[in-house]
């Protein structure tokens, strides 16, 4: 089989500088990155979307998740290069298109935060759970979002506002 006409990775010289092409938060963006540049300081440094959060730069806290063609990505483990042609939604495209106002809502409402550097990147895993589970288990919570750090709450708070959320969002439903 001749693969000849295969799309083939472009070679990028290490520290040469390259423009990417995709979206972010639903509008086209054009970015001029280095290739060693991660994700998460793109968006923090040249689109000023200050709202992902670097914590452990080094894949273990979760402060960086950001969503990434629908799945979660941690943005510090991400090369920006990697963005070229995907569709990338931020905390502040998740917050302006109101898809989470009632779990950020019930998070406020159940103390699920106290400093809130954690927050961003909990409610990105908290929003990807309720999408495909709309009736998670508490254990199915604590499992999902065991892959982001919280140094302030003990957790609990975080799982009875996702668990709050799904159960509303399930009544809100059955009610029409
Ligand atoms: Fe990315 Fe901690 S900053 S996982
Ligand atoms: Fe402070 Fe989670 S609220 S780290």
């Amino acid at each position: 089989m001749d693969n000849s006409s295969a799309a083939e990775p472009a070679c990028v010289e290490a520290g040469a500088i390259t423009e990417i092409a995709f979206t972010l938060n639903g509008a086209a963006a054009r970015a001029q990155i280095a290739p060693r540049q991660h994700m998460v300081d793109v968006l923090r440094q040249v689109f000023g979307l200050t709202g992902t959060h670097l914590g452990c730069e080094h894949g273990v806290c979760g402060a960086c998740h950001i969503l990434v063609d629908g799945h979660v990505v941690r943005g510090c483990l991400m090369l920006a290069i990697q963005a070229n042609g995907a569709e990338v939604v931020t905390i502040e495209g998740l917050n302006a298109s109101g898809a989470i106002a009632d779990l950020q809502e019930a998070f406020v409402r159940r103390n699920a935060l106290q400093c809130g550097f954690c927050t961003p990147g909990m409610l990105m895993t908290a929003h990807a759970l309720l999408q495909r589970d709309c009736a998670p288990q508490r254990a199915h919570i604590r499992e999902t979002i065991s892959g982001n750090i919280c140094r302030c709450t003990g957790y609990h708070a975080i799982v009875d506002a996702i668990e709050a959320t799904a159960r509303e969002r399930r009544e809100a439903r059955d009610a029409k």
